[in-house]
């Protein structure tokens, strides 16, 4: 399905309502406080994908990355359970890689749950690979993968 009037912007704090509903079900949830250091660490970018809706818009999905000399880490990658499957993983993830790449990014790191299914395919689609993993990281229960993607 193809969604009209999607648009990309910074989050700022009054996207956080809608931000902390679907980051509440992250293994690893973020508190706000959490959210505004993020947005006011000169390293680090966050940004929402919102969808037009009415007279205004809906917050539908969001990233978050840190970008330390030529390497970037994604932080936080999420997209409303209402829009999952639907592309807008995907053109969160374009987002990022061509952001990262204006700014000479030559490495891109980042860490999943190993069982997270749909978040490793969405990072093997844009050529990340395995580097290490980090046996039960996640409550002493499931493995953490970390990847790399060259640029
Ligand atoms: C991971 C996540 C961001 C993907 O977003 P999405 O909008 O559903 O992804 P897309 O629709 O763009 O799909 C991207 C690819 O992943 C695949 N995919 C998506 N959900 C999947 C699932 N549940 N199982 C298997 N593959 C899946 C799609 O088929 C697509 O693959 P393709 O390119 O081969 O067709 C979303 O599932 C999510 O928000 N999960 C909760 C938060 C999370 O786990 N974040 C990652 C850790 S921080």
């Amino acid at each position: 399905m193809r969604f009209e009037g999607l648009s990309i912007k910074k989050m700022d704090v009054h996207d956080l309502d809608e931000v902390l509903k679907m980051e509440s079900s992250s293994s690893v949830p973020w508190s706000k406080k959490m959210f505004i250091e993020e947005m006011q660490n000169p390293l680090a970018h966050c940004f929402v994908i919102n969808m037009k809706e009415g007279p205004g818009g809906r917050v539908i999905g969001f990233i978050c990355f840190r970008n330390v000399g030529e390497e970037s880490e994604l932080l936080k990658i999420c997209v409303h359970p209402q829009y999952r499957q639907k592309g807008i993983g995907k053109r969160l993830m374009r987002f990022y890689t061509e952001f990262c790449k204006s700014k000479k990014i030559k490495a891109f790191y980042l860490e999943v749950d190993a069982s997270n299914r749909a978040a490793v395919h969405l990072y093997q689609s844009f050529s990340y690979e395995p580097l290490a993993i980090r046996k039960k990281f996640y409550h002493g229960r499931s493995d953490a993968l970390l990847m790399v993607r060259k640029a």
